[in-house]
């Protein structure tokens, strides 16, 4: 079943080009300028005439979230908050009948989210699930929803699941933003043309593989592990360092860019690997300053940076490049690295990586 590959992880870190096809398969018609949908289609109104959208979800399903609420407020001007699902339902939240809830669950069971989703409905809110697998709990629960298909997803850290999230909760947005007028038709048909270039583009990145694996057995004895990244690719930087902490047991934190100064920058020494995702595209010139203040005090740089860079590759030990692409789709392409750099860290070290210590596939406990 893992085919020719040694962990059901890399399959599916692998899978991602195909999966993300199938994702949009049916759905993007980017030589017509269409996004079918129907789940949104049938309740556009309710999504047009939401004064907020509100994503819950629980660990790299929040992380797309994110992702998402960068993506929904840039193309589709609609605000959106994010929260954890835990949070959410034992806070008294303040949610209105014109609210509209996304829940992104991968496995659709998330206990955490489920209770959540419950709690918005009473409150009259209007509930979208965005899940992997079909006729799951979550799915049955939500009022419409749009499914990944990204296919079964074995090993227990989240890969395919999250991108292929990110492109579902894109195309929402886009549709949004076509039917509200907030894009201009230039715009909207570029971004349709690019996003079906991001499967290829995956397939160049993942060339960067036997790299990856150099990079990562420089660094695999590290203690500690700081990611960075800024704005679409701020929550990349967090899934990043989720990856890394639940399959090798390193300790990682994954941080805007900006606020290390604010606070980490203390942590930085000789022995701190910085991964900092510094594509060639929003916020790259303060991107690039802080990692020249990473560098003065000696901390190791891997840069995640755009296919031809040379400022980073000036200042940074180590650059894994990554084809180009327009700034809100990057994260499907810089999380790719991401990823393969714990895999080969944890493979490195020993660890289960499909069935990481203390981690379940679903988390049907509270
Ligand atoms: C991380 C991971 C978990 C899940 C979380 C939510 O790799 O897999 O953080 O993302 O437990 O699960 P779902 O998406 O099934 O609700």
């Amino acid at each position: 079943e893992k085919n020719n590959f040694d962990h059901f992880m890399l399959k599916e870190i692998y899978e991602q080009p195909n999966a993300i096809k199938d994702t949009y398969r049916g759905r993007l018609h980017a030589e017509e300028g269409i996004i079918r949908m129907a789940g949104i289609d049938d309740n556009l109104e309710r999504f047009l005439n939401a004064r907020r959208i509100v994503i819950v979800a629980c660990g790299t399903s929040w992380h797309a979230g994110l992702v998402a609420e960068y993506i929904f407020e840039d193309l589709a001007r609609i605000p959106v908050e994010v929260e954890y699902a835990s949070e959410f339902r034992y806070r008294n939240p303040i949610i209105n009948s014109d609210d509209v809830v996304i829940a992104i669950s991968q496995s659709g069971e998330t206990a955490d989210t489920m209770a959540a989703i419950k709690l918005a409905k009473e409150k009259g809110a209007f509930v979208f699930g965005v899940c992997n697998v079909v006729g799951s709990s979550i799915s049955r629960e939500t009022n419409a929803g749009a499914y990944t298909h990204a296919g079964p997803e074995i090993g227990v850290a989240s890969t395919k699941a999250f991108t292929t999230q990110i492109t579902v909760l894109t195309l929402i947005a886009l549709k949004l933003a076509k039917a509200k007028g907030s894009m201009s038709n230039t715009d909207f048909h570029m971004h349709l043309q690019e996003l079906e270039t991001i499967p290829q583009k995956i397939e160049l990145a993942l060339e960067a593989n036997d790299h990856i694996k150099e990079v990562a057995f420089k660094y695999k004895d590290a203690r500690n592990c700081l990611y960075l990244g800024r704005g679409f690719n701020f929550p990349v930087a967090l899934e990043g360092a989720l990856k890394l902490k639940e399959i090798s047991y390193i300790h990682a934190e994954g941080y805007p860019a900006a606020e290390m100064k604010h606070g980490p920058i203390a942590l930085i020494d000789e022995e701190m690997p910085v991964v900092v995702i510094a594509t060639r595209k929003g916020h790259y010139e303060k991107v690039v300053s802080n990692i020249q203040e990473i560098k003065s005090r000696q901390g190791k740089i891997i840069g995640i940076v755009t296919e031809g860079d040379t400022s980073v590759r000036e200042l940074a030990d180590h650059v894994i490049e990554v084809p180009d692409t327009i700034e809100s789709l990057t994260p499907l392409i810089t999380t790719i690295p991401l990823q393969l750099l714990s895999y080969h860290i944890a493979v490195m070290l020993g660890k289960n990586v499909d069935q990481p210590r203390n981690l379940a596939k679903s988390v049907t406990v509270e």
